[in-house]
């Protein structure tokens, strides 16, 4: 685990309550916007969940304010919530999701998955984490198990990474890590592993290129 992504998670120990507070308010400054990533979204996962059995065991990294994992458990999947902040913990339990404290770059996970989902994590990994994660995952995975994530694309950043406290909307008080990756760095990294990508594309900001969508299967 890099000591960024561990500096990282120190905030959002102290300063998650903050995270879910802003993060209502940013959705309100453009509703119409903010409904029309969660469509999106739940599109992706919907289209790609549908090859899966009922009730098959869907794992969420880092589910936040557990929106995405709620999604998941509305299709009938038998979802597993993590995170590593108490107060992300604490709103997705409330929401009635089982939910367990999983440091994805630390701790073993539980069982096997037939798939497992982690959206906007990526953003806090070095390349070495991401590519622990990876593998990592792979491991987990059932046979023709699928793993979705995304990472905040290099191709419209002037750094490979920085130190940002977001002025506005996520405002947390600290500045957390965020990395940015190049396509071809996920590709190779993907190589080293037996996934085949299932699906690939850029998505989101000004040019649709924000973030780099990855769909693998095992
Ligand atoms: C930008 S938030 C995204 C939350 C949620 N996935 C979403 O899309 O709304 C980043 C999340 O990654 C989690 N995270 C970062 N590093 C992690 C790690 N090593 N293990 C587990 N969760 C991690 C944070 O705790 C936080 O919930």
């Amino acid at each position: 685990m890099s000591k960024e992504n561990e500096k990282t998670l120190e905030v959002y120990k102290e300063k998650a309550h903050l995270y879910l507070s802003n993060s209502i308010e940013h959705d309100k400054l453009d509703p119409i916007k903010a409904n029309q990533k969660r469509e999106k979204l739940e599109k992706l996962i919907t289209s790609n969940f549908s090859s899966l059995s009922e009730h098959a065991k869907v794992f969420e990294i880092g589910s936040g304010d557990g929106a995405n994992a709620k999604f998941i458990q509305s299709l009938g999947f038998d979802v597993t919530a993590s995170d590593t902040a108490d107060d992300f913990i604490k709103a997705t339990q409330n929401q009635g999701l089982k939910t367990i404290k999983f440091n994805a770059l630390e701790d073993a996970f539980p069982e096997k998955y037939s798939a497992v989902f982690c959206w906007r994590v990526f953003v806090h990994f070095t390349k070495e984490d991401a590519l622990d994660i990876i593998q990592k995952v792979y491991d987990t995975l059932e046979d023709n198990g699928i793993f979705i994530f995304n990472a905040m694309n290099r191709e419209i950043k002037n750094v490979d990474n920085e130190w940002v406290d977001f002025e506005g909307e996520y405002h947390m008080g600290a500045e957390r890590y965020y990395h940015y990756f190049s396509q071809e760095d996920l590709d190779n990294m993907i190589q080293t592993t037996n996934f085949k990508i299932k699906d690939f594309y850029k998505d989101g900001g000004n040019n649709n290129n924000k973030w780099l969508v990855y769909v693998l299967r095992k």
